[in-house]
């Protein structure tokens, strides 16, 4: 494949070049902005942390600076230089004058009262009055602190100014009473942030199923044959659409893994298995995404009972139905567009030749092809580095996090479903 049609699908991920500035002030809640950070990142956002001196106190910059790949900033001065310098007195403009969103997370009453009132004796407080991006802020404190009339009256001056408040949630708070005042979950944040930076969550409406896993075909009562899919790229790219607000029906093989608990989960055993739940379905939804490593075969006669260890034995083989095949064939027979049908290939050699082979032979609109002989990526991997093969391009996405990895395919489901304006004629 030539590099002229290769392209980087991070460079053009949704929220490629975004940055955010994360503030994190002095509270229980603060080791939750570490989650916020890893959700801000999988969309593609530079996060650049600041933290107060309280939330020093419950977390170290180092967890932060580790987790961004950014320094993290601590005080209006630079951390640990002898001399103070011209550039890091003014580096709350610099940061402020780059930034496309000020996310506070938590943000406790104290930071909230000098927001509100224009007190600028932090980095944080100072880089607020100084910057036009939008603010977010997700506060967390004691139940009677949130109630309390000064907090109240200092979010209506935020809320009134255009800052967008994500509300606490009620619960058990880490001062052992009950009420408002918990940190609102991070994926409510990080959606609250993309919103207000006008992406909202864009698989809102859409189903999208997804298979994972192996299937395992029955010898006999206690044995199978399977392979070694472990399912992860599957949950992830389950987990991935439930982030962009999907409803995700997940039809997963045999594997040791959680299903997200938003899934609506489907366990099956074998191909035929994996087959009638897909086919049960395929019609209400917008995108299938058979990540599952399917067996080829099935044992034509599984023995009622355990087979004995009396020497040699021969096992007939006979072909299961390819699940996506079938998929691509009666899409084609409705005259359909949709659901938007994805396979994967896992390849050891020509990997793209191989890909293109499928991609036509099955009827779909992409293969994600990656190469199962490298260690450290493909089975049982936490990483993975695939091409998206369409009828037009070839997509590299760089080795990544199988989470990271599962965006960017949705990212090209979605080019796929909504295609530029001048094509909607051709849509269903
Ligand atoms: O589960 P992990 O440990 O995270 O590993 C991920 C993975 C390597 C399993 C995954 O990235 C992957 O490559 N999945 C597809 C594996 C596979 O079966 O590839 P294939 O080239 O044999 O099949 C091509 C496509 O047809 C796949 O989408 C497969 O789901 C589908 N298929 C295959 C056979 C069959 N009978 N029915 C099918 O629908």
């Amino acid at each position: 494949m030539g590099t002229d049609i290769l392209q980087l699908l991070a460079e053009e991920g949704q929220g490629a070049n975004m940055k955010i500035a994360l503030g994190v002030s002095g509270g229980i809640a603060a080791y939750k902005a570490a989650e916020i950070v890893r959700q801000l990142q999988e969309r593609g956002a530079r996060v650049q942390v600041i933290m107060t001196a309280a939330a020093q106190e419950f977390v170290r910059p180092l967890t932060f600076a580790a987790l961004s790949g950014e320094k993290v900033i601590t005080s209006m001065f630079s951390a640990g230089a002898e001399q103070p310098n011209l550039d890091s007195a003014v580096e709350h403009i610099s940061v402020a004058q780059s930034l496309d969103a000020l996310l506070v997370a938590p943000a406790t009453a104290d930071t909230i009262a000098k927001f509100a009132q224009g007190i600028a004796n932090d980095f944080l407080s100072t880089l607020y009055l100084a910057t036009k991006a939008p603010v977010i802020i997700a506060p967390a404190m004691n139940v009677n602190m949130w109630e309390h009339p000064a907090t109240q009256a200092n979010l209506d001056i935020l809320r009134r100014r255009g800052v967008h408040i994500v509300e606490p949630g009620s619960g058990y708070l880490a001062c052992g009473m009950v009420g408002a005042g918990r940190l609102a979950e991070p994926e409510q944040i990080v959606a609250a942030t993309l919103e207000q930076l006008g992406m909202a969550q864009d698989l809102a409406g859409q189903t999208v199923l997804v298979t994972a896993g192996p299937t395992h075909e029955p010898i006999d009562p206690v044995r199978y044959l399977g392979n070694r899919s472990s399912g992860k790229m599957g949950y992830a790219l389950a987990e991935a659409a439930l982030r962009r607000a999907a409803k995700v029906i997940l039809v997963s093989g045999p594997t040791a893994l959680q299903p997200p608990a938003a899934a609506e989960t489907i366990f099956v055993e074998t191909a035929q298995q994996m087959r009638t739940a897909v086919l049960d379905r395929w019609e209400r939804c917008d995108v299938i995404i058979m990540a599952a490593a399917v067996a080829d075969f099935h044992v034509k006669s599984i023995s009622p009972e355990k087979i004995k260890r009396n020497g040699a034995i021969e096992l007939q083989l006979e072909p299961n139905a390819d699940i996506l095949a079938d998929l691509g064939s009666l899409r084609h027979a409705a005259g359909k567009r949709t659901p938007v049908l994805i396979g994967f290939a896992a390849e050891t050699q020509s990997l793209l030749e191989n890909a293109r082979d499928k991609l036509t032979r099955k009827l779909v609109d992409a293969i994600v092809v990656n190469d199962v002989s490298r260690p450290g990526i493909g089975f049982n991997s936490e990483r993975n580095e695939v091409t998206i093969v369409t009828a037009g391009d070839a997509i590299l996405v760089p080795e990544a996090s199988k989470l990271d990895v599962a965006q960017r395919i949705l990212d090209a489901a979605l080019r796929i479903r909504q295609p530029h304006p001048a094509a909607a004629i051709f849509a269903d």
